[in-house]
């Protein structure tokens, strides 16, 4: 299995207090950088025909909550796609606090059928991109996530969206993202360098298996080592995972 790299992000610098503020760091090379992926991003999902895609790690704070709300942000601002963003992560809840909405009532409430889609979208309105919080604390919520109702969910968004993004959780730790695996077009892996143990990330890579991966987003590297990961990465293979 070869790593297609999807993209490099650099770190934001060290004396940004903005955490929680997902779309706009001050730092404007940190938020251009993502009009880079977004270009990266949607050329590899026109290529493989994908629309549904989730966004995953090996473990915790990789940066997937931060590199998805900054891609859908983009995507949807270019007005050539209709773009949803789903925050699938329903043990955490972060995209809503980073996007200052409400958290609930969201896809939890949505899926136990307490709550219908007009009431749990959110709008982004100066970028044009529709979001579903996660709702509610729930326990075991990849129940949920494997449930006939999510699938008939998806299957309906599917009609109405050009691109839905899964801000999901991390993949060791619990089993939520992979119940997902079949659901989804395909997965982009954020890794996050000098922070997540090999093992891990060549683990989750193994999990994901080579036909639903759709990239590995390198987030944490300097712009003068980028050449360094493109061919250390390019010329890396692992054993076939599952398929
Ligand atoms: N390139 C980066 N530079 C600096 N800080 C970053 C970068 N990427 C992520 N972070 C910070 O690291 C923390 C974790 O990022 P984020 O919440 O996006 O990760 P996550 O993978 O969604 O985490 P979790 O699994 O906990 O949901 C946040 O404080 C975020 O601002
Ligand atoms: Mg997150």
């Amino acid at each position: 299995m070869k790593i297609p790299i999807l993209d490099f992000l650099r770190d934001r610098p060290a004396e940004a207090t903005d955490r929680y503020t997902l779309l706009q760091s001050k730092d404007q090379l940190f938020t251009e950088q993502f009009k880079n992926y977004c270009s990266r991003f949607e050329y590899a999902v026109d290529v493989r025909g994908c629309k549904v895609v989730a966004i995953s790690s090996s473990i915790a704070g990789e940066g997937k909550t931060v590199s998805t709300v900054n891609l859908a942000a983009n995507l949807a601002s270019t007005g050539r796609k209709k773009v949803l963003l789903i925050d699938l992560d329903l043990r955490k809840s972060d995209l809503a606090k980073g996007l200052q909405f409400r958290s609930s009532p969201g896809m939890v409430e949505l899926l136990e059928g307490s709550a219908g889609l007009d009431e749990v979208l959110r709008y982004v309105i100066t970028q044009g991109l529709h979001v579903i919080p996660s709702g509610k604390r729930v326990a075991n919520p990849w129940r949920l996530l494997a449930g006939e109702k999510f699938r008939t969910l998806i299957q309906e968004l599917r009609e109405q969206y050009d691109v839905i993004l899964l801000d999901t959780a991390p993949i060791i730790p619990v089993s939520d993202t992979m119940v997902l695996r079949d659901l989804v077009d395909g997965i982009v892996l954020v890794h996050r360098l000098g922070f997540t143990p090999h093992n891990l990330f060549r683990q989750a890579l193994e999990d994901i298996g080579e036909k639903k991966l759709l990239g590995v987003l390198l987030n944490g590297v300097e712009p003068e080592s980028e050449r360094y990961y493109q061919r250390y990465y390019g010329k890396y293979y692992i054993k076939q995972g599952t398929q």
